[in-house]
């Protein structure tokens, strides 16, 4: 792995080699200030539970699940430079190159995804999940993903809709179904997916009735959006059915999408 990160570093990005990762922005613990997003730091150095919060738990149907599960089946043994911006916690497979501003254990290059320390063209397949809306101008973001990607070269992404405040470690904006079309126009073969509109109804409700009840006590708030998700989380099954409707993208939780250089 690490030889063949050095093969797509540009020569002149300065980085430290360190607990076997390639440090390009040394990591600053306060960034993670946020109440909720400190509980879920701390969760996610238990991957498999973590998955299954947010798979199973959380107020959005899984389609990420088996979108990645094609992807990771197309690309299997096929020797590919994979990388997976905004890694977080996961670390889909030994040969994906995990990229994130904060040292995860799985994480193996850390850097901030505005300004990536690799080269263009280099690079065959990225996945970015769940990470344009934590980054204050993702426009520099879509740049670098296309820079880098060789010709041809895919991304596989998504982006929230209907989704209430959570930072990661902070929160800018939201895109919608038409917005996405308009910032991804560089990019061909662009086919979006409006996932979870049950998801985008339930993550509003739970917020609305957690705020109501906690009184501007914010680990009231944050104990009963935990208690609300493990109550209502079997209703996002509904979406299994309410996504395919062509309306569902007026409310979906988020936008699941492939395109191609
Ligand atoms: C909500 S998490 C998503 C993690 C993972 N992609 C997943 O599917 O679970 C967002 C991730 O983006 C990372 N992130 C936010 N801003 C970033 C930036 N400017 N550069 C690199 N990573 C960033 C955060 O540290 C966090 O791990």
């Amino acid at each position: 792995m690490k030889e063949n990160i050095k093969k797509i570093l540009k020569p002149e990005s300065p980085y430290e080699y360190k607990d076997k990762k390639f440090v390009f922005t040394p990591f600053e613990e306060e960034i993670v200030s946020d109440s909720l997003d400190k509980i879920k730091t701390f969760f996610k150095n238990f991957q498999a539970f973590y998955d299954f919060l947010i798979y199973i738990i959380s107020p959005q149907y899984p389609s990420r699940y088996f979108f990645l599960k094609k992807l990771l089946s197309k690309t299997k043994n096929k020797n590919e430079v994979i990388l997976n911006l905004g890694s977080g916690y996961t670390d889909l497979r030994d040969d994906i190159i995990n990229v994130d501003l904060i040292p995860y254990k799985p994480v193996d290059v850390v850097c901030d995804i505005t300004q990536l320390p690799f080269k263009d063209n280099s690079v065959d397949q990225i996945i970015n999940i769940a990470v344009l809306e934590h980054v204050p101008n993702p426009q520099a973001v879509i740049s670098e993903i296309y820079r880098v990607l060789k010709p041809g070269g895919k991304l596989l992404c998504e982006i929230p809709f209907m989704q209430g405040f959570h930072a990661s470690p902070y929160d800018f904006q939201r895109f919608t179904y038409e917005g996405i079309k308009v910032q991804f126009k560089d990019f061909k073969n662009l086919k979006i997916h409006a996932n979870s509109p049950t998801g985008g109804m339930l993550w509003l409700l739970q917020e609305w009735i957690a705020m109501l009840l906690s009184f501007g006590i914010k680990p009231l708030h944050n104990l009963i959006l935990i208690i609300l998700m493990c109550l209502t989380f079997p209703i996002k099954f509904l979406d299994v059915i309410l996504q395919k409707h062509p309306l569902s993208k007026n409310i979906a939780s988020a936008f699941i999408f492939e395109c191609e250089k």
